[in-house]
C-alpha cells in the first residue's frame, strides 16, 4: 500500500549513476528553462516534494522549493530540527516512511551517499542529493548549464580550478568525464586533494572521451589557457579545519586579479557562498568577467529539469 500512485521514479543520488545522454538531457533542459522557453506549472502538478536541509543552505534551498512550486508541486519543508531523526529514529526507517507519503525528497545531510543509495532500489520516491559529504551533484548539473548556455557547446573548453578538492570539485570531475574533448585541471593544497578513488573515477571516465582531469598540488604547473577560472569557498558549509595553520597553505591558491589577467577572456565561477579576501579577490568576483549570480540562478533552472526529469 502506498499513499502515491507511480513506481517510476529516478533519483539523482551521484553522478556516478547517470549516463551522459541522461547528464546532457538534464543540461539542455535546464538551459530551456534558463532562456524562459518552457511554459511552466503543470509538469509537477499533484506532487508532493520534501525538502529537507540537515545543513545551512540559501542556493540549492530556494532553488528546489521554488523550482518544484513554480513547477505545479507542493512542498513541505523540513528544517535541521524537525524530523525524529532528531530523536533517535534511522535515517532508513525515515525514508521508508517518507516515500508512502512524498512523491521526492531532496535533502542535504551531513553523511556519506551510501544512505541514500541503500534507498535507490525503492521508486515510490525519487530522492534528489542536495550535498553530502563527498559529492554535489545538483551544483555541477547547474554548473555545466550555466557553462553550455554561456559557450555555446562543452566540447573543447579547459576549466582551471584552484582551492580545496570537497564535495563541489568531485561532482564536477564526475560530471566533466561525462562529455568529450573538455580539460579541467584542479589545483589543490596539499593534504586537501579530491577524494582519490572518485578522482581516478572521474580520470578514467573522461579518457573514453578524450577528456582530461588532472589534480595538481604545484600552482607552477598552471596551464598557459583556460576558458573557465573556478573557486569554492575555504569552508565548505562553514566547518572548520583541524589544523590551526590550513589558512597559510590555502593563500597561494586565492584567485587573484594578477591571475585571471594571465587567462585573457576566462570567466570566473564560484559555486559560493563566498568569502572575498580567502579564496577570491573582490575584483574578481565582481569584476566584468565573473558570471557567478547567473551561475547562481541557473541553480533553480537547473532544479526545474531535475525535478521534472526525475518526478514527472
Ligand atoms: N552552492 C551551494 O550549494 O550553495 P548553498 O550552500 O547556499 O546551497
Amino acid at each position: 500500500m502506498s499513499l502515491i500512485s507511480t513506481n517510476s521514479r529516478k533519483h539523482v543520488i551521484s553522478l556516478k549513476d547517470l549516463s551522459p545522454q541522461e547528464t546532457l538531457e538534464i543540461i539542455n533542459r535546464g538551459i530551456e528553462y534558463s532562456n524562459g522557453n518552457v511554459e511552466q506549472g503543470y509538469q509537477l502538478k499533484n506532487k508532493v516534494l520534501g525538502v529537507y536541509f540537515k545543513k545551512t543552505s540559501t542556493r540549492t534551498r530556494t532553488a528546489f522549493t521554488t523550482a518544484a512550486l513554480r513547477l505545479g508541486a507542493q512542498v513541505i519543508a523540513y528544517g535541521p530540527n524537525d524530523l525524529q531523526l532528531n530523536t533517535g529514529e534511522t535515517m532508513g526507517d525515515t525514508l521508508q516512511v517518507l516515500s508512502r507519503m512524498l512523491d521526492g525528497l531532496v535533502l542535504r545531510t551531513a553523511e556519506s551517499p551510501k544512505i541514500l543509495k541503500a534507498f535507490a532500489n525503492q521508486k515510490k520516491m525519487s530522492i534528489v542529493n542536495a550535498m553530502t559529504e563527498d559529492e554535489h551533484p545538483t551544483q555541477a548539473l547547474a554548473d555545466l548549464t550555466t557553462i553550455k548556455q554561456y559557450f555555446g557547446e562543452l566540447s573543447g573548453l579547459e576549466i582551471v580550478y584552484l582551492g580545496e578538492g570537497n564535495n563541489t570539485t568531485t561532482a564536477l570531475a564526475l560530471a566533466i568525464a561525462k562529455f568529450s574533448n573538455m580539460k579541467i585541471n584542479f589545483f589543490t593544497p596539499p593534504n586537501y586533494n579530491i577524494d582519490p578513488m572518485l578522482l581516478k573515477y572521474a580520470q578514467e571516465e573522461g579518457k573514453k572521451r578524450n577528456t582530461t582531469i588532472k589534480e595538481f598540488h604545484d600552482l607552477r604547473k598552471l596551464p598557459k589557457n583556460a576558458d573557465i577560472v573556478y573557486t569554492t569557498r575555504w569552508q565548505t558549509t562553514g566547518t572548520t579545519k583541524p589544523d590551526p595553520n590550513w589558512r597559510k597553505v590555502f593563500e597561494p591558491f586565492t584567485v587573484t586579479e594578477e591571475l585571471m589577467n594571465t587567462y585573457t577572456d576566462a570567466i570566473f565561477m564560484h559555486d559560493l557562498p563566498a568569502h572575498r579576501g580567502d579564496e577570491v579577490e573582490a575584483s574578481v568576483i565582481d569584476g566584468v568577467n565573473s558570471i557567478v549570480f547567473n551561475q547562481a540562478e541557473n541553480k533553480a533552472h537547473s532544479a526545474k529539469a531535475v525535478l521534472e526529469w526525475c518526478m514527472h
